[in-house]
């Protein structure tokens, strides 16, 4: 049995929260968390408007702007906001209906066994929904927005959430017993990502159980490497001479679907899996160290030799790539695509440029870390689908730099330029691919506050960065410009209409936390109610009609009142900057992967971690673990523990989102 303090007992809460070489080890507060305690206002803020919310601090002019702003009705988004706050449910804007569509353990074959928490077999797993689901994707088939695959990433797992009798509270203090083989093989198979089949029928959405596309992608799903690095000696191990075969993809956290309709699942925090120490004097140890590899997370190692970098030191290079998935030959090998790069990826959206290329937006998520774009060498034919198959193994790797004067360049990463050559270790481009962060060092990029998804909109052509915090920030610019960032911002990039530029102008769209405590130095617009600010922005998408939708991690009563949610994002004119709440997740939840269907109608989200901490949550104020959680959403069954879920978001009576 292992013995934890209460903080430590749940590892891959914190690997999810991305503490890698930055990680505080110590439970203090954060400053948001100081902050919120001592402004607390929740009692005279909840359901009251913006006018009241901000009476306190704003003048009777800004007051009055507010108040024309949404007499005006200048906003992209028309509906009824969601009350911030904290329960043991899901809710969303009144007049829509939030239908769960797929649970943790939920069948997707014929062959799939029912779900039975207290007797799961990896076996079963395996053919059955992951665990704890990120990124979500819909791919139309045949064009329709009604009837299409709905890809879905599992990040993570959380054993003291999935598995009776592991956890135990002794003197005070909790413990969590060392997992079984089997039970981290159950792991192994909630890793990864899923394929199925949707279709949506009297304007509900269902799954189509054993669709012909169907498949469980897992941490034993066997991949190639492709691209630049592929077959070099740093990716060769015992079990892979070849440099070129791996097995398993961890730490899906964020993805894309790709012009041509391929699913693109990011490695993130892959450095939490790896265990053991590294030979003395190993060439990888400052790369590695660069990672925060190895974090010992996981209990893997203990079982697969992979994950011992006593073992198989080259292992940790094989991962924290963009894996590519053919989603129409379920029998298809998975792609880790080495030009993209290899740090702790958040997602890669994409978009066409004018000249035909494709542009990747990439985030590294840490502390201090980078925004990247890959730019593909060859162009989209959009007529040939075959032809775009392996666009994403030729490019340009660009990282940001960001200046104080509103500019930026894209500063490319190609061996050979500047001081990417060999007397700095980088004999090839395969080794800057391998450690883009050092490259990205070298040229002296600007050290971000955590990037998490970087969004193009093809309809305004603007490319939207979610910052999502950095606490340990001392030294501030323009494009990080607060201390101790709790709460997180986002940034506006314009390329001029071109995705493939070099250069481009920025702003910051807004600085995230309450707006009416100066303190925090927040800068929602006026028109932002009491329930429409948010903290900790992650992911987000642009729906058809160009508009911004913001998901969240971190929010919880301790740090900002509320649960993370999906909030309405005002980008254009007078209503720029201002925020709705349209819906939020059970307590201990963070919401990933919005996504809307091409007419608008439905929107996915995943709930990720419901029930995860308990602390947070004054009411319930202990840790939450299989035997006494937080919430058992979504079934509210004794029988059945909290399960993560993706869930379907329709209007009432039929209709698009928010209009
Ligand atoms: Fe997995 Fe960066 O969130
Ligand atoms: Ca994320
Ligand atoms: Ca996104
Ligand atoms: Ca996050």
């Amino acid at each position: 049995m292992n013995q934890f303090t209460p903080h430590a007992a749940f590892p891959t809460s914190l690997l999810e929260e991305n503490d890698g070489p930055g990680v505080n080890p110590t439970e203090n507060p954060t400053m948001g968390e100081i902050i919120s305690r001592r402004f607390s206002r929740r009692g005279f803020l909840r359901g009251s408007l913006a006018v009241s919310a901000i009476a306190a601090t704003v003048s009777p002019i800004a007051l009055l702007t507010a108040e024309k702003a949404q007499a005006a009705g200048a906003s992209a988004f028309s509906f009824p906001e969601v009350e911030a706050g904290v329960d043991d449910n899901h809710h969303v804007a009144e007049g829509y209906d939030a239908d769960v569509l797929l649970r943790w353990g939920d069948a997707l074959f014929a062959d799939s066994p029912e779900f039975d928490p207290t007797r799961q077999t990896a076996a079963a797993q395996a053919r059955q929904f992951g665990y704890n689901n990120d990124y979500v994707g819909f791919i139309p088939l045949a064009g329709s927005a009604e009837h299409g695959l709905l890809v879905v990433n599992h990040e993570y797992t959380n054993p003291h959430l999935m598995f009776p009798g592991i956890v135990q509270i002794v003197e005070g203090k909790i413990s969590q017993a060392a997992l079984t083989k089997e039970q981290v093989d159950i792991e192994l198979a909630a890793h990864g990502g899923t394929i199925v089949e949707i279709s949506r029928e009297g304007g509900k959405w269902r799954v189509v159980r054993d669709g012909r596309f169907n498949r469980r992608i897992t941490a034993t799903t066997e991949m190639e490497l492709t691209g630049p690095a592929a077959g070099h000696d740093r990716l060769k191990t015992n079990a892979d001479p070849s440099g070129t075969k791996v097995i398993g993809t961890v730490n899906n956290c964020a993805g894309g679907v790709t012009p041509w309709g391929t699913y693109i699942m990011a490695e993130e925090n892959f450095h939490g899996y790896f265990s053991g120490e590294l030979p003395a004097g190993h060439p990888e140890t400052a790369n590695y160290k660069r990672l925060g590899v190895p974090e010992s997370g996981y209990e893997w190692a203990a079982h697969y030799d992979r994950y011992d970098l006593a073992r198989e030191p080259n292992e940790p290079n094989r991962f924290g790539w963009i894996v590519e998935v053919d989603v129409m030959d379920p029998n298809s090998v998975p792609k880790k695509r080495t030009a993209l790069g290899r740090f702790k990826h958040e997602g890669a959206e994409s978009i066409v440029a004018k000249d035909g290329r494709v542009v990747f937006y990439l985030g590294d998520d840490e502390r201090f870390d980078y925004v990247y774009k890959f730019v593909t060498a060859g162009t989209f034919n959009p007529d040939d689908r075959a032809a775009n198959m392996d666009l994403l193994d030729a490019g340009t790797l660009y990282v940001a730099k960001f200046a104080e004067d509103g500019t930026m360049a894209w500063l490319p990463l190609a061996h050979g330029e500047g001081p990417l050559i060999a007397a700095n270790g980088f004999n090839s481009q395969a080794d800057i691919v391998i450690e883009p962060r050092r490259a990205a060092d070298l040229l002296e990029a600007t050290k971000m506050d955590r990037p998490e998804d970087v969004q193009p909109n093809g309809t305004n052509g603007k490319v939207y960065v979610m910052l999502t915090n950095n606490t340990r920030r001392e030294e501030v610019d323009g494009a990080n410009p607060r201390v101790k960032n709790a709460f997180g911002h986002i940034i506006e990039i314009d390329e001029g209409g071109d995705f493939t530029a070099t250069s481009a102008k920025w702003e910051v769209l807004l600085k995230c936390g309450d707006p009416s405590v100066a303190e925090v130095g927040a800068s929602f617009s006026t028109a932002t109610t009491a329930n429409g600010w948010f903290g900790m922005p992650d992911n987000c998408a642009i729906d058809a009609a160009g508009r911004l939708w913001v998901s969240t991690d971190g929010n919880n009563p301790k740090a900002t009142g509320r649960t993370d949610g999906l909030w309405a994002v005002d980008t254009e004119g007078e209503a720029r900057a201002t925020s709705k709440l349209f819906y939020r997740v059970p307590a201990g939840g963070e919401l990933c992967g919005p996504v809307f269907t091409p007419d608008d109608q439905t929107a996915f989200v995943a709930v990720q971690h419901p029930g995860d901490g308990g602390t947070d949550w004054e009411a319930f104020g202990r840790p939450s673990y299989y035997e006494d959680l937080s919430t058992r959403w979504p079934d509210f069954r004794p029988d059945m523990p909290v399960r993560p879920a993706v869930v379907a978001i329709t209007k009432q009576g039929g209709g698009k989102i928010g209009v």
